[in-house]
């Protein structure tokens, strides 16, 4: 196996956990306001996607300090359109996602065949975010409609 390029690794890591803690922000956000007869539910679903963002900004962080570098200690971009209806808020979250999804994909592309265990982590959180948007685009679609909401990567 040939060397990872530690910098780009490191750069992409603190990427994905920015980003991740950007999520538990989000979410934490979103959670207060949702209204309605739903409420509780989604509430309760919007509280464990903050947690398992904060779950995987802990793990990104492990990553960083495991290759002997500092984590950063800035958040990534915060999207608010300050419209909270439950349609909005999902939008938003899958833009977020598909945003997290691409960065673990660079990290996979960065580290492909030269780490097993970097290689292992990239595979495994692309399949949690990918199945997170899928989820979310399901929510996204009308009952009984089949297609998705976004186009598959
Ligand atoms: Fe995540």
């Amino acid at each position: 196996m040939s060397d990872i390029d530690k910098d780009k690794v490191v750069e992409t890591l603190n990427r994905i956990l920015e980003a991740e803690l950007a999520g538990v922000v989000r979410y934490t956000h979103y959670s207060f306001l949702v209204f309605g007869y739903n409420r509780i539910p989604i509430v309760s679903w919007l509280r464990g996607q903050a947690a398992e963002a904060l779950t995987h900004a802990q793990q990104a962080g492990e990553m960083i300090t495991h290759l002997g570098a500092y984590p950063s200690l800035a958040i990534g971009r915060l999207l608010d359109s300050h419209q909270h209806d439950i349609g909005t808020i999902l939008r938003e979250s899958l833009e977020a996602e598909g945003a997290a999804l691409l960065l673990y994909k660079d990290l996979l592309a960065l580290v492909e065949g030269r780490s097993v265990m970097l290689e292992e982590y990239a595979r495994q959180m692309v399949h949690a975010e990918e199945m997170h948007a899928g989820e979310v685009d399901k929510m996204l679609r009308k009952p009984g409609d089949l297609s998705a909401v976004r186009a598959a990567s």
